[in-house]
Order: C-alpha cells, then sequence, then structure tokens
C-alpha cells in the first residue's frame, strides 16, 4: 500500500507490532494468500474476494485476475470465500484492516451487503464489483460494477430455444438447473429465460432445482429429475458445469443428450464448448471469465481518484454447434 508515509524507525516498530496483533486476530477467512498488512512497497493494493472454485468459469477468472494483477505491476491480496457470504465479509473486514488501496468481489449472493459495504466507505478504501453484483439500494457503496448481463444470457438461451423447439405437436417439456441459490447469475439467468419462452405457451418448465454451479450438483440433481419426470425434452442448465454433470446422469438413464434431451447452457467453457462441438449440447450463452484486464484499469482509476461508469458490461456472444466447432481451436480457457 503505497499511501502511508515512511515512519520513523521507533514508529515503524510499532506500527509492525500493531500490524501483527491486528492481522493474526483477524478471523481466518476461507482459503487467502492475502498475506500480512499492505506493504509499504509503492505499488497499489488490491484486496480481491473471489467466489470459490466452483466451476471451470471460476477458475479461468481466477487465473485472468491474478495474471492481470502481476502484468499491471498491482499487489494483489487474494482471497477464496469457498462459496460462503461470512467468508467474503471476513475477507473484506481483514482487508479493510489491512488498509489496502481498493476493494474488489465477487459477491457469491445478491443481498446482505450494507454494513460491510459501509465499512469499506467510512474507512475510505473504494470498492469494486466484478462478476456478480449486489441488491444494495445504496449505490454509493461501490464505485462500478464490472460483469455481465445475466438477464440477456437467460433471455438469449430462451429465445434460441423458441425459434429451434418442435412444439407442434404438443407441450415441450424444460427441466432447469439454477445456480446457486440467492446468487446474481441464477437469478437472472432464470428470469431471462422465463420471460423469452413466455413467448410460446408449449414451452413448460416441469421442474426447477439448484445445482449450486457445479458438476456434481447437476449429475445428482438431473438424476433426480429423470427419476420424477417420465418425458423431459429440454434441459436449460445455468452454466456448462451443470450441464456436463447431466450429461452423465442422462447417459446413465440410457438417453442421448442433445438428440433424446435438447441441452442449452451458460458460459462457454472449453468443456462445455467441446460437448457442443461433440453434439451433446446444443446451444450455449458465453459469459467470458476474462474480467482481470478491465478491473486492474478500474482499480487503478478508482485509486487515483478518477470518475468511471457506474456499469461496465461485458462483452459476449453465443454458440451453436457448428460455431463451436470452428471457434474451439483458438478457445482460451
Ligand atoms: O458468476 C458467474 C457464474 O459463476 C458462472 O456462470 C458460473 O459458471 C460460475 O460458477
Amino acid at each position: 500500500m503505497r499511501k502511508m508515509r515512511s515512519p520513523s524507525a521507533p514508529w515503524r516498530a510499532a506500527a509492525l507490532l500493531a500490524t501483527v496483533l491486528l492481522v493474526s486476530s483477524a478471523t481466518a477467512c476461507g482459503n487467502s494468500d492475502t498475506g500480512g498488512s499492505a506493504a509499504d512497497d509503492g505499488k497499489l493494493t488490491l484486496g480481491f474476494s473471489q467466489v470459490g472454485a466452483e466451476s471451470g468459469w471460476r477458475t479461468a477468472n481466477t487465473i485472468s485476475i491474478k495474471d492481470s494483477a502481476a502484468a499491471a505491476g498491482i499487489e494483489l491480496k487474494f482471497d477464496d470465500a469457498q462459496q460462503k457470504q461470512e467468508n467474503q465479509i471476513k475477507a473484506i473486514r481483514n482487508f479493510i484492516q489491512q488498509k489496502v488501496d481498493v476493494i474488489a468481489f465477487s459477491p457469491v449472493v445478491e443481498s446482505g451487503w450494507d454494513t460491510v459495504l459501509k465499512e469499506a466507505k467510512d474507512a475510505g478504501i473504494p470498492v469494486i464489483l466484478t462478476d456478480r453484483s449486489v441488491d444494495s439500494a445504496d449505490k454509493s457503496l461501490y464505485k462500478t460494477f464490472l460483469g455481465s448481463d445475466f438477464v440477456k444470457e437467460g433471455r438469449l438461451s430462451g429465445e434460441w430455444l423458441i425459434a429451434n423447439a418442435k412444439t407442434t405437436s404438443g407441450p415441450v417439456n424444460i427441466v432447469e438447473l439454477q445456480g446457486t441459490t440467492g446468487s446474481a447469475p441464477a437469478n437472472d439467468r432464470k428470469k431471462g429465460f422465463a420471460e423469452a419462452i413466455a413467448a410460446n405457451p408449449n414451452l413448460k418448465i416441469v421442474a426447477s432445482q439448484s445445482g449450486d454451479f457445479t458438476r456434481a450438483g447437476g449429475k445428482q440433481v438431473m438424476e433426480q429429475f429423470l427419476k420424477a419426470n417420465t418425458k423431459i425434452d429440454v434441459l436449460f442448465a445455468h452454466n456448462d458445469d451443470m450441464g456436463l454433470g447431466a450429461l452423465e446422469a442422462i447417459t446413465a438413464a440410457g438417453k442421448v443428450p442433445g438428440k433424446d434431451i435438447t441441452i442449452i447452457t451458460v458460459d462457454a467453457v472449453k468443456d462445455g464448448m467441446q460437448a457442443l462441438a461433440d453434439g451433446k449440447f446444443n446451444f450455449i450463452a458465453e459469459c467470458s471469465p476474462l474480467l482481470g484486464p478491465q478491473l486492474m484499469d478500474l482499480a487503478k482509476k478508482v485509486d487515483a481518484g478518477q470518475e468511471v461508469p457506474a456499469r461496465i458490461e461485458t462483452e459476449e456472444t453465443t454458440f451453436t454447434q457448428a460455431q463451436a466447432k470452428e471457434a474451439l481451436p483458438n478457445r482460451k480457457y
């Protein structure tokens, strides 16, 4: 952290002792490589609280953030919250105690952030939301939100189904694998998809449950769906990983994924794109995890007191099977 003036030797010894006591008394959070207090080495220090390591998307996002911080000469204090909001709150409080220059985080769920965000604001530390947003009414609690339009991803998925589903011979039964309960991508993708398919009353969601954005969750919930529903025509999974887990359940049930059951997912990570190119998935709405370079640029700007846009939307596309075949060789993640 750069803002501390170079202290005299006795003061430095006292400050060091105080810092050691503060950090050791800070409650342990998830898996962190946050180190001790922000070092006085002239670098901008960014405290980043990551959701977890639940999916291929998350892994690619973490790599993007770590690589971009190193490339931008930013000292990164990284904490993995293991999909728990209480760990993220502890990590943010730890960053405040360490007096980092900027805090960024991807909130595991949308609600319940006002108190800790107010603590950061009172400490004069700017906060950037990345990937997922919060539902706080007070927008002054954070500087900007960098990430995807999740409602649009759900809507594009639903619109593809409207254009491609065979509904002339009767109702089309859809099952939905939702992301983490209460998270922005789960709430928004569900909403966007439901709004789009409302255009055709023959498209019916017959079951919808959370698979927590993981492969294991997707497999387990799809097994339950298959047991409880004799006719499943379409699966809408809120991410590739749950769709990939569901593939195992579908195959084990003697059905052909991509043919007997049309599969629509979100993300477009390599494994998802491979399944699409192989004909096992039918459509993917992209959600880009490569947020690192833009995040570092924003961290520098807010630290310098520059104005930044309140919302920065990630550029994204969609993929059919033919488009996935073409894009796969150059896919970075
Ligand atoms: O917030 C982005 C979502 O979180 C991704 O779509 C999903 O794969 C991840 O776990």
